[in-house]
C-alpha cells in the first residue's frame, strides 16, 4: 500500500479498478455536480495561519467524541453496499476502523449486516446510520439491533426524504449485483432494489420504503425507543441545528451526503461556521463531512469548530484498492498529514487550533 502517497493516489488507483456501474454510483454527485466540486473547492479557498516557535516535540491528534477516545479527528462516514467495493466490504472497513481507533459508521443498506458488522470488529467504536422506514417496526428493531450489538450511536439521516438525481445511476439503471444484498433485512426489503426496469432502480426503492413525511416530531419517536445518542445527519442550516438539539439530538453531522442529494447547497464547510455558532451555548457536539482528501481540510475544519471530520469516498477508495490494507493505508495518510499540519502550524494538540488559524482568502486580497 505504500506507493499510494496521498489520498487522491488511492482514488484515481480505484477508479480505475472498479467496474462501471458501481464507479459510477460511488463517485457521482446530484445533478450538474456543482456542490460536489465546491465540497472540495471550498477548503482550497481557506488559508491556514501558522504559528512560529511553539515548540512542537509532543504532538497529539487524540480527541474524544461523545464520550469514546479516538486516535485522530477522522472517522468512517456511512456509504451503502459496500461490498461492491471489495468481497468483505463492511467488514474490512470497520475492522481498519478498529485498527486505528476511530469511529466506523455502518449504513443501514449496506451489503453487510449489524451482526456480521459487530463481530468482524467487536472493539471497534460502531455508529448505526438510520433510515426511517415507512414501516416503523422494521424501523425500530433495526435501532434495538444496533443497540444490543454494541453500536454507540445512531446518526439519522435527516437530508434523505427520497434521494436525489445521480444522471448516472439513471443511465445505468443502477442496482445492487446479483450475488449482493441489503443485508440488515430478510426477504423483500433485501432485494426489492433489484426489479426495475427503467431509471435508478435504488431511487425506487427509497421512493417505495422510507418515510418522506419525517418531522422533528420522529427523533422524539426515535429517542423514546433508543437510549443511544443520536446524531442528526445532515444538517446544512444553523435554524435545523437549533431545533435538532431541541428534539433531543446530542451530535450535528454538517454533511450534504456527499452532494448527492440536492445541487447548489453549500459546501460543507462553508455551511459550518453557521451552525458552530448557533449551537454555541448548547451542549452538543458537531461534525463535518464532504470533500475531504488531506490533512490540512481536516485541520481547517477543526479550526472552524468541527471536534470530528468523517470520509465517505475514501474509505470506499481505500476498500477497493486493498480492502482493509487500503482503507488503513488511507486513515494514515490523513494521520500524517494531520502531524506534519499541527506542527508546522504551531498547534500541537486539538484544543490549540483556534478560529484565528483558518482565514478566507477573500480577507487577503483587498
Ligand atoms: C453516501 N452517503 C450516505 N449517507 C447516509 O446517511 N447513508 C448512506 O447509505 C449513504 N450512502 C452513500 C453512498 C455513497 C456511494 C456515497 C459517496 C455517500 C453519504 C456519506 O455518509 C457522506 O455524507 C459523504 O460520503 C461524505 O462526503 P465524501 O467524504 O464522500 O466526500
Amino acid at each position: 500500500m505504500e506507493k499510494y502517497v496521498s489520498v487522491k493516489d488511492i482514488e484515481e488507483a480505484a477508479l480505475s479498478i472498479l467496474p462501471k456501474s458501481a464507479r459510477d454510483y460511488y463517485k457521482s454527485g446530484a445533478t450538474e455536480e456543482q456542490t460536489l466540486a465546491e465540497n472540495k473547492l471550498a477548503f482550497q479557498r481557506l488559508r491556514i495561519r501558522p504559528k512560529s516557535l511553539i515548540g512542537v516535540s509532543h504532538c497529539d491528534l487524540r480527541t474524544k467524541v461523545l464520550g469514546h477516545d479516538v486516535s485522530m479527528p477522522v472517522g468512517i462516514s456511512p456509504t451503502a453496499m459496500q461490498r461492491m467495493a471489495h468481497p468483505e466490504g463492511e467488514l474490512a472497513n470497520a475492522r481498519a476502523a478498529q485498527a486505528e481507533k476511530t469511529i466506523f459508521t455502518l449504513s443501514t443498506i449496506a451489503t453487510s449486516s449489524i451482526e456480521e458488522v459487530a463481530e468482524a470488529a467487536p472493539d471497534a467504536i460502531k455508529w448505526f446510520q438510520l433510515y426511517i422506514y415507512n414501516d416503523r417496526e422494521v424501523t425500530k428493531n433495526l435501532v434495538l439491533r444496533a443497540e444490543k450489538a454494541g453500536f454507540k450511536a445512531i446518526a439519522l439521516t435527516v437530508d434523505t426524504p427520497l434521494f436525489g438525481i445521480r444522471r448516472a445511476d439513471v443511465r445505468n439503471k443502477f442496482t445492487l449485483p446479483p450475488h449482493l444484498r441489503f443485508a440488515n433485512f430478510e426477504g423483500f426489503l433485501s432485494t426489492k432494489i433489484r426489479s426495475t426496469e427503467s431509471g435508478s432502480g435504488l431511487n425506487k426503492y427509497v421512493e417505495n420504503l422510507f418515510d418522506k413525511s419525517l418531522t422533528w416530531d420522529d427523533v422524539k419517536w426515535l429517542k423514546s425507543i433508543t437510549t443511544l445518542p443520536i446524531i442528526a445527519k445532515g444538517i446544512l442550516r444553523g435554524d435545523d441545528a437549533v431545533k435538532a438539539v431541541q428534539a433531543g439530538c446530542s451530535g450535528i453531522l454538517v454533511s450534504n451526503h456527499g452532494a448527492r442529494q440536492l445541487d447548489g447547497v453549500p459546501a460543507t464547510i462553508e455551511a459550518l461556521p453557521e451552525i458552530v455558532e448557533a449551537v454555541r451555548n448548547y451542549n452538543v457536539e458537531v461534525y463535518l463531512d464532504g470533500g475531504v482528501s488531506t490533512g490540512t481540510d481536516v485541520y481547517k475544519a477543526l479550526a472552524l469548530g468541527a471536534k470530528m471530520v468523517f470520509v465517505g469516498r475514501p474509505a470506499l477508495w481505500g476498500l477497493t484498492v486493498g480492502g482493509q490494507a487500503g482503507v488503513q493505508r488511507m486513515l494514515n495518510i490523513f494521520k500524517t498529514e494531520l502531524e506534519y499540519t499541527f506542527q508546522i502550524a504551531g498547534t500541537p494538540t486539538i484544543a490549540d487550533i483556534t478560529r484565528d488559524m483558518v482565514r478566507h482568502e477573500s480577507t487577503y486580497s483587498k
